[in-house]
């Protein structure tokens, strides 16, 4: 089996790491990419097509691992010529990917969660061919959502809402915590009833954000603008929160 690769960044070579087997050949393509890219190509020693129309072409799954921005372009530049399974693994919205639908044959929508450098990323799928894809249990998560393009795109959505929106609050009771002297003892109280792993997980969701405050309010915005019909109160304060940071 040949697996296309178009992107060859942190999710694509995590890809390549992570399924290892004597029946997948991975090939990606040079074309047009930065030094770079082509350095990790080389360095994976991985297959190399003059282009990626020719990637599509001999792909039995052809993944889209390059950018939000790009992912359109890309399938209605390649979708054409692939003639297997099309798996889209951009952060795209729920729209977006309804719109590579239009030009692509047999398109998987997935969506990672959790670090995507870990040892055991989760893949969640949605597609009529996602069934197909569940042999790669054997090398990460995998689950099904529905055989409805879109869901998968949807539910990253929903998530991404609700933990920023929770790192808001986070980020307001750290602080009044600490102006008390009293954040360890916050983090103890909230752990009794939130789990063992509450204090780590929320440092580093506050840090994230504390880091990239520009990046986490437009991410807010957009998601605000596509549940646009949604009663989103609790979203719409975290994005006030936000944007005072
Ligand atoms: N990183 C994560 O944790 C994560 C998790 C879930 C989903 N995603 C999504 O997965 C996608 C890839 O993420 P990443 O972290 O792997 O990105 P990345 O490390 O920035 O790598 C992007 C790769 O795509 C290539 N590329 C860009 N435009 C291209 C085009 N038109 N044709 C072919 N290749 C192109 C880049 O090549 P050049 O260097 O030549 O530009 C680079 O190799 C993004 O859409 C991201 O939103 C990322």
């Amino acid at each position: 089996m040949i697996i296309g690769l178009i992107g060859f960044g942190k999710v694509s070579q995590n890809i390549v790491q992570l399924i290892k087997s004597n029946d997948i050949r991975f090939v990606t393509s040079t074309e047009n990419r930065s030094k770079s890219t082509i350095e990790a190509i080389d360095d994976f020693n991985i297959g190399v097509a003059p282009t990626f129309e020719e990637v599509a072409k001999i792909s039995d799954i052809l993944i889209s691992a390059a950018s939000p921005k790009t992912a359109l372009s890309i399938a209605k530049r390649y979708g054409k010529f692939s003639n297997g399974i099309y798996l889209d693994l951009n952060n795209i919205s729920p729209e977006t990917t309804l719109e590579i639908n239009e030009y692509v044959d047999d398109l998987v929508d997935g969506a990672i969660i959790g670090k995507i450098d870990s040892d055991n990323p989760t893949l969640y799928i949605s597609g009529v061919s996602a069934s197909k894809l569940l042999f790669l249990n054997e090398f990460l998560n995998v689950n099904i959502i529905s055989e409805n393009v879109g869901d998968a795109a949807f539910l990253k959505l929903l998530r991404s809402s609700y933990t920023k929106t929770l790192t808001a609050l986070l980020i307001e009771s750290f602080d009044i915590a600490k102006n008390n002297n009293l954040e360890n003892e916050f983090f103890d109280i909230v752990s009794i009833t939130e789990g063992d792993n509450f204090k780590d997980d929320s440092l580093s969701r506050i840090k994230n954000t504390l880091d990239n405050p520009k990046r986490k309010s437009e991410e807010l915005e957009e998601l605000i603008n596509y549940f646009d019909d949604e009663n989103l109160v609790m979203v719409k304060a975290a994005l006030e929160k936000f944007n005072q940071l």
